[in-house]
């Protein structure tokens, strides 16, 4: 049965603490709807909350020469919303809790279109499970490059491709020193969102500064994610690792090459030095979007394509943008004792490109001494041109050429004996999964942890971007595939259910963009990687990055 009108306010007032004296205008707001691109037939009624003044919702015509109507690449079309969703389907009844997912969502200012996919303003989407039923939401995160370039309707900070020109910076902060310190880089945390252990959530990129509290139960932007120590810096792994007792995460040192290994307590702010590691080689440690950890260990990987400062301040794109491929100064992958912040393996390893690593353990003899790490990523065939396919023009103007390039899941084995080098392969034929491998997840319990099963995204031929949804069984080496013909999804995320004791038992919950331009919510099976339910937005929604599962209570 569809919620009334006044049934949804007062649910989103609850939620979200807005007072009766705003209802009046979430009803005026009702309106915006439909002027969607979609009628309202297929969903329950929502709401547009009240808004601050924000950017036109229509991502301006692109000159590529192409008809694309997939809302994938295409802005936002208006700054927040909310409503119960009509389910095709049945969704679990054990499925409480909500599905939170962050990333790029607007990619222009007024007539001005962004260059780059990560360039984009950061929309935080959230699915909100109850006994079958599902409330979704959308809503810019305000971070202060986005209120910036709202008030002065220009770019004002450095976006992963986009510099401000010098005026619109300066006229916003007014010194000259800024445009070349890291007060210019953006705080716009349009990358991953997570659950710290004490409960709050916060929004992440790869800046520093772009750390940002937000309500779970609103999308509400709280504020800026403070941390209270002195280790500095501006950069961090966007992806740091999260558990209900732990939080880790690497700090690249762009001065001295290498890595700082922190860890932070649930409940503070304050990031305390596990280790450091110097790079072994190149003139700046190697990107580390990503990292993994087994029980007992940090693995530190080293790439070639490695950080450039000069690029992070530069005043145009370079076609590596932040980066630098260095293919001779070798990749590394580095092993430090968490508990110690010993290393207790530096070797050498062939080259690789990875956004995200997948998971990672410990291979243990029959007397039980651990005799190697094993580590899993997404691995692009050590081809850096994947950041450069990402750029909107690129993604916006498929024809039906095959331009995907090759990825695998890459398996390292790190030897703790000594050994120089270690291995990397593929762990299974990537062929399995159309040679297509990012946006991954695994079953939380199994973190750090031997494991059978990845959830990622694939790709079904020709494609010019990961188009499928596969599971990986890594015992097997075989994949299952999940397909909509024209349709992207984003990241598949795996819940378990509560008490499961098989690993993949649970769900997988993606958001997909269907060709027409419509989008829906997604949920498979785990087991047999089935749909088992989807529930259409009033309108497509942007790609997405990264999410996290918030449990009911
Ligand atoms: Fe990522």
């Amino acid at each position: 049965m569809a919620l009334t009108l006044q049934d949804t306010i007062s649910l989103f007032s609850l939620n979200s603490g807005i007072s009766n004296s705003l209802r009046p205008r979430l009803n005026q707001n009702v309106s915006l709807l439909s002027s969607g691109r979609h009628g309202l037939d297929s969903f329950k009624i929502g709401v547009a909350t009240s808004s601050p003044p924000t950017i036109p919702r229509r991502t301006p015509e692109v000159d590529s020469g192409f008809d694309y109507k997939l809302a994938a690449w295409t802005s936002i079309q208006q700054e927040r919303w909310e409503g119960e969703l009509v389910v095709e389907g049945e969704i679990p009844l054990w499925l409480n809790g909500t599905y939170i997912r962050n990333g790029p969502g607007i990619w222009h200012i007024d007539d001005y279109n962004f260059r780059h996919l990560f360039d984009g303003y950061a929309t935080l989407v959230r699915l909100c499970f109850h006994n079958g039923h599902l409330v979704a939401g959308h809503r810019q995160i305000e971070s202060e490059a986005y209120k910036a370039a709202i008030l002065n309707r220009k770019l004002c900070y450095r976006e992963f491709s986009e510099v401000p020109k010098q005026d619109s910076f300066l006229s916003y902060v007014g010194e000259l020193a800024s445009l070349f310190s890291g007060a210019s880089l953006t705080d716009n945390a349009n990358t991953g969102v997570i659950k710290l252990g004490d409960g709050r959530v916060v929004c992440l990129t790869e800046t520093i500064k772009g750390s940002i509290q937000i309500d779970p139960n609103t999308l509400e932007t709280i504020g800026k994610f403070e941390y209270t120590d002195n280790l500095g810096g501006l950069i961090h792994s966007a992806h740091p690792i999260v558990t209900e007792s732990e939080f880790l995460t690497l700090l690249p040192d762009l001065v001295r090459p290498g890595y700082t290994v922190v860890t932070m307590k649930p409940g503070t702010n304050e990031r305390k030095v596990i280790g450091r590691v110097d790079c072994r080689s190149g003139p700046a440690p190697g990107w580390v979007h990503s990292f993994p950890v087994t029980e007992h260990y940090v693995v530190v990987p080293e790439m070639s394509l490695r950080y450039c400062a000069q690029n992070l301040l530069r005043a145009e794109p370079t076609p590596l943008y932040k980066f630098e491929s260095h293919p001779d100064s070798g990749s590394y992958v580095h092993v430090m004792c968490k508990s110690s912040g010993k290393l207790v393996a530096s070797v050498k390893v062939p080259n690789f490109v990875t956004f995200h690593f997948i998971n990672a353990y410990e291979e243990v003899d029959d007397e039980g001494r651990v005799t190697a790490v094993i580590a899993d990523c997404c691995e692009h065939n050590a081809d850096t041109t994947i950041l450069d396919q990402l750029r909107l023009n690129n993604l916006r103007s498929f024809a039906g050429q095959d331009v995907l390039p090759d990825a695998r899941v890459g398996r390292f084995r790190i030897p703790l004996d000594g050994s120089p080098t270690g291995e990397l392969e593929a762990a299974l034929d990537p062929n399995e999964h159309g040679r297509g491998m990012d946006m991954c997840s695994i079953n939380p319990a199994y973190l750090g942890k031997k494991y059978r099963y990845a959830y990622a995204c694939g790709a079904e031929r020709p494609c010019n971007f990961p188009n499928t949804l596969t599971k990986v069984d890594l015992v097997e080496k075989r994949a299952k595939n999940w397909y909509d013909e024209g349709s992207v999804p984003s990241e598949p995320f795996f819940v378990a259910k509560p008490g499961a004791i098989k690993e993949d038992d649970g769900v997988v919950i993606s958001m997909v963009s269907g060709k027409d331009g419509e989008g829906y919510a997604l949920v498979l099976d785990g087991t047999t990687f089935k749909e088992i339910a989807r529930a259409k937005f009033p309108y497509g929604l942007p790609y997405g990055l990264h999410g996290c599962w918030v449990p009911k209570n």
